[in-house]
């Protein structure tokens, strides 16, 4: 069957810190998208550690290796029956694997990567991509060829919150539409005696969306291989990756003046870019 051309959105998750959120967010991004009756792809570009299939409990087939050499070999070839297929009930999305054994992560090239994403783009109306927590070639790549890039951070230790400051000020020497960079706090209730007030201040702008902590819900997901998104579930943490869905599809990449008034009043914080004086900001300076 000939693949449609339909300029999907790319959504990526990227970070400064592993263990944020990147593949849990991701993994429900693409299965309330697909819930919603859209075409989503999701392609694990966590290349060495990848962790996709193992959240949604996917055998493996044919990992991002195997597809790009399809590509290569076959540019006509339909990609679509390369992918693993996730579904759960009527729900369904794509899957891009990542490589499997782990060193072909080496065999694959940010070019062909880059490619795999154009094309897709062109079969779905959501291509998702999960990353890595560097500044990779491969991650600066999918920054610039994204709709939207979520950059997730938590608050926990001082060095992560320096990477996300670090993190975020180099983000923005890329000079990117300031709309498709949106910082997003996961697990913002864990216990820390760091304060999210602080962190905004120390970054200069305040978090454009948060994520509640719920460990018992986020881990449930991962044994059962549900996301929490397609489960029903009603918990606090389901709520609030609804609410973040909703607020990508109503307004994708076109946030406008009252982009703060919502961001502040959605995560109700009441950060103000006037105080520069926290604790946390004294130490960076
Ligand atoms: N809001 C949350 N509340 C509680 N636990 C969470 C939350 N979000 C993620 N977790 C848990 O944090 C752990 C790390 O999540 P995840 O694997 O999605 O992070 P990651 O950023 O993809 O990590 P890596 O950089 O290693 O790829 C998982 O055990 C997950 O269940
Ligand atoms: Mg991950």
């Amino acid at each position: 069957m000939p693949e449609e051309n339909i300029s999907g959105v790319v959504l990526t998750f990227f970070s400064t810190a592993s263990s944020v959120g990147k593949t849990l967010i991701s993994v429900n991004m693409a299965s309330e998208l697909a819930r919603q009756g859209y075409r989503v792809c999701l392609a694990d570009y966590d290349l060495q550690f990848g962790d996709v299939c193992n959240y949604l409990k996917l055998p493996f087939e044919r990992s991002i290796k195997d597809i790009i050499d399809v590509m290569k070999r076959n540019p006509d070839a339909s990609l679509k029956d390369q992918l693993t297929t996730y579904r759960y009930g009527t729900v369904s999305f794509d899957v891009v694997p990542s490589p499997e054994p782990m060193e072909d992560a080496y065999n694959v090239t940010v070019e062909d990567c880059k490619k795999l994403i154009e094309r897709l783009r062109l079969m779905y109306d959501y291509v998702i991509v999960d990353t890595t927590s560097m500044f990779s070639v491969l991650n600066l790549a999918m920054l610039d060829l994204s709709t939207i890039v979520t950059f997730l951070g938590v608050v926990d230790f001082i060095p992560t919150i320096k990477n996300m400051k670090m993190g975020n000020d180099t983000v923005k020497t890329l000079n990117y539409d300031t709309n498709k960079i949106r910082l997003v706090l996961n697990r913002s209730d864990a216990k820390t005696r760091i304060s999210m007030d602080d962190v905004e201040r120390l970054l200069g702008q305040g978090f454009y969306h948060v994520l509640p902590n719920d460990f018992q819900s986020a881990s449930e997901s991962i044994v059962t291989g549900v996301p929490l998104a397609l489960s029903g579930s009603d918990n606090v943490l389901a709520k609030e990756i609804r609410v973040l869905i909703s607020r990508y599809t109503n307004r994708v990449y076109k946030e406008n003046a009252d982009f703060k008034q919502t961001i502040y009043q959605s995560a109700n914080t009441e950060y103000s870019g006037k105080r520069q004086n926290g604790w946390l900001s004294k130490l960076f300076h």
